[in-house]
């Protein structure tokens, strides 16, 4: 069992396949040409089955596949096959691109959920965020997982002035629609144009939908990031992550290994454990998993606790996003 020092049970874990991705989505990377990892510093697939096997037996119960984008990796459906063969819930978030090639193997390695990150309904607003013309794509993909009976969940960044006019538009897409959409509260990564202004509370999400709609809430699963709602007659379901104004730590169950192989305790820790460079040296890695876990802060890496209306994203000392993944 891999616990921290205030008796929070760790078995859900991350793992970031790339930090590369097919989108150029300005609130997760630094800039335009900024430097992917190059393959050689990234872990092996035999690496990432290797690691994710000893967490398995240390009592990881889900495992996320993220990246970047991880289906943009080469070896992506060799990863997924082998971690399919695992005793683990597996679970991938993706931007939805590549969901028709992949969707054989997604069922082989028994994915029963995908999340997928689409924060417009409009395609020239998609271009705008994604710079990628390619939102008939994504949203035929969605329809593919959903013919496939595989459960959707739509992430949605909500960015004041940019697409908060939208939360409508996406509550009435789960009127005859099974899928869940996830409103995020966007949150700070340095180099990613944060500022308290461009949010859009939980709150304010509430507010917004309860005009027109009648909102009741749902009980979610122990470890939810989010909190989840319903609105009577809609097939969907949607829900709220509220890292910022509501931040749900208490409950927090998840490790992340990024792409490069080091062990991050939380999303916006600081610190980092290389793991990779452990396990090529044949270190036993299990201590320093249980020494990094057991560290952990309260609260979202004791970095963003007070006044995050005064936060300057570029102080906070963390990787950008699209190394991070989610
Ligand atoms: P489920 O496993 O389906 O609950 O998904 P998830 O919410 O854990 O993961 P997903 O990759 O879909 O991420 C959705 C949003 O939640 C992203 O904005 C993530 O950055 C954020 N998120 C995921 N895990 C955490 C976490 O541990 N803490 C915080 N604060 N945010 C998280
Ligand atoms: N704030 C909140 N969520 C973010 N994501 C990416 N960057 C941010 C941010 N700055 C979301 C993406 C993806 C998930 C892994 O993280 O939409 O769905
Ligand atoms: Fe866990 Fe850190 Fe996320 Fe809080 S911010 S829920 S401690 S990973």
């Amino acid at each position: 069992m891999i616990a921290d020092s205030f008796g929070r049970v760790h078995d859900y874990l991350r793992i970031s396949l790339t930090d590369n991705c097919n989108f150029r989505c300005f609130y997760c990377m630094p800039e335009e040409d900024y430097d992917f990892t190059p393959a050689s510093r990234l872990m092996q697939t035999d690496e990432i089955v290797q690691l994710a096997r000893i967490f398995v037996e240390q009592g990881v119960k889900k495992i996320r596949l993220t990246g970047g984008e991880p289906l943009v990796r080469k070896d992506a459906a060799t990863i997924i096959a082998a971690l399919g063969k695992l005793p683990v819930e597996l679970v991938i978030t993706t931007n939805g691109t590549r969901i028709a090639e992949m969707l054989p193997i997604f069922k082989e390695a028994g994915i029963k959920t995908v999340n997928i990150s689409l924060d417009t309904l409009q395609p020239e607003k998609f271009m705008l965020i994604t710079r990628r013309d390619v939102f008939h794509q994504v949203r035929s993909n969605i329809e593919l997982l959903l013919q496939e009976k595989i459960t959707v969940k739509i992430n949605m960044v909500v960015m004041k002035g940019l697409n908060d006019g939208e939360i409508k538009d996406f509550i009435n897409w789960t009127k005859h629609n099974p899928i869940q959409v996830r409103f995020i509260e966007f949150m700070p990564f340095s180099g990613n144009k944060w500022t308290s202004n461009k949010m859009f509370s939980y709150q304010e999400i509430l507010n917004q939908i309860e005009k027109d709609f009648t909102v009741l809430p749902v009980e979610g699963s122990p470890n939810d990031t989010a909190k989840n709602f319903m609105i009577p007659g809609h097939d969907g379901s949607f829900a709220v992550i509220s890292t910022m104004t509501a931040p749900f730590c208490n409950t927090c169950n998840r490790m992340r290994l990024t792409a490069d192989g080091k062990l991050k305790n939380c999303l916006f820790s600081d610190g980092e454990t290389d793991l990779l460079t452990a396990l090529r040296n044949l270190q036993d890695v299990v201590p320093m998993i249980k020494a990094s876990i057991w560290s952990k802060k309260k609260e979202l890496g004791g970095q963003l606790m007070t006044h995050f209306e005064k936060l300057d994203a570029d102080a906070i000392k963390n990787r950008s996003m699209i190394t991070i993944g989610g």
